[in-house]
């Protein structure tokens, strides 16, 4: 298609606006600042080793190598791409807060900006453990509303303001820095591809309406963590690689990049399921990934292009948060497959690991 005739994302913005006229256009004045942070933060992943943009190891603005709230390492662009999502954002008038991974508490709009009614909660680098390999890595983003009481009296928001179920996320996308970056957004209008055009900077619009097929033969999962998985995931991990000549009739594939967020574009793109379930690795850690900025987000985008995102016991959207930093378990993806997961997982006695059935097909068991 002639360059001339596609759309940017600025384009699809207005036009989705156009459905809701009294719409002030905050909304999209926000998505654009933060695709503005995506492309700042792509721009720095592209230049690998040569560290353009990166902040000189002396240098204080980029403290690297502190442990964040999840007791992780921070990388260097963790910190920076946090600080560009923050400084991308914070002047424009249309948040009233955010709040990101790689900060304990909520970050306060300054003072000398205007407070709006939106709140940013944001993964400002999935997969960061991959940068230093240089596989793909990407930012995550969900938009809420922030609570009434907030934007009519101005104060400074707390972590109960952002404790909202996914079905209220507003937008929610994600930024991947693969071979070419690419935008995926949804509105609550089903789910839009952008590509990044690196001689114009510009997102172009390059798929219209992402559908997630209903079935498929590709799954994902860290089986590492196998000897900790509930029956329920033991079993159905165990009939995908039985394939063919097991209850499934049919052979899987296996994928595992350890960024969610490319794991999610894989599956946007051709179909799969994910899985980071709820396992008993530690007792006081509900899942490995968090409720309101990888969970959410993600879940919203997999539902708006016709997937299921579930915890494997419930749709992952329904839940409410009890915590800014919330940990989840996490199963998303072509809808037959997760509704065949919540399905195991509610009838759990057909699971136990010992049943005759089972133990002859455990493939994992040690
Ligand atoms: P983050 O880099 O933001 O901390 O998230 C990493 C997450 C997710 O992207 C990925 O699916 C998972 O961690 C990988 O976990 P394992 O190291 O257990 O494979
Ligand atoms: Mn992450
Ligand atoms: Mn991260």
């Amino acid at each position: 298609m002639p360059l001339s005739q596609r759309w940017t994302l600025t384009r699809y913005l207005i036009e989705q606006r156009r459905r809701f006229p009294q719409a002030s256009g905050d909304l999209n004045s926000l998505i654009l600042d933060v695709s503005l942070a995506c492309k700042a933060i792509a721009r720095i992943v592209a230049f690998g080793a040569l560290g353009e943009g990166m902040p000189k190891p002396a240098d204080e603005a980029a403290p690297a190598g502190q442990l964040n709230v999840h007791g992780e390492t921070q990388k260097p662009l963790d910190v920076l791409g946090n600080e560009i999502f923050l400084r991308m954002s914070e002047w424009n008038g249309h948040l009233a807060g955010m709040a990101s991974e790689e900060m304990p508490q909520p970050h306060q709009i300054p003072s000398a900006y205007p407070r709006g009614k939106y709140l940013l909660v944001f993964d400002p680098l999935d997969g960061s453990s991959n940068i230093d390999v240089n596989v793909s890595v990407g930012s995550i983003f969900s938009i809420l509303r922030a609570p009434q009481a907030v934007v009519d009296s101005g104060r400074d928001v707390c972590e109960a303001d952002f404790l909202q179920t996914g079905t209220t996320q507003v937008a929610a996308g994600y930024a991947l820095y693969g071979p070419s970056t690419m935008l995926m957004l949804t509105v609550g209008n089903g789910v839009a591809g952008f590509t990044l055009n690196p001689n114009l900077g510009e997102f172009m619009l390059t798929h219209p309406s992402v559908r997630v097929p209903e079935d498929t033969q590709e799954f994902a999962i860290n089986s590492s963590n196998s000897r900790f998985w509930e029956p329920p995931v033991k079993r159905y991990v165990d009939e995908c690689l039985a394939g063919r000549a097991g209850v499934r009739g049919k052979d899987f594939n296996m994928r595992w990049i350890a960024s969610m967020v490319a794991e999610a574009h894989r599956i946007l793109m051709r179909g799969g399921v994910f899985l980071y379930p709820r396992d008993n690795k530690d007792p006081n850690k509900a899942g490995r990934l968090r409720l309101l900025y990888e969970a959410n987000p993600v879940g919203l985008l997999i539902e708006q292009a016709g997937g299921r995102a579930s915890t494997g016991r419930r749709p992952v959207l329904q839940v409410p948060p009890g915590e800014l930093h919330q940990r989840i378990g996490l199963v998303f993806g072509s809808r037959n497959e997760v509704e065949r997961i919540e399905r195991y997982h509610q009838e759990p006695e057909r699971c136990e690991a010992g049943t005759p059935l089972f133990a002859e097909r455990s493939l994992f068991r040690g």
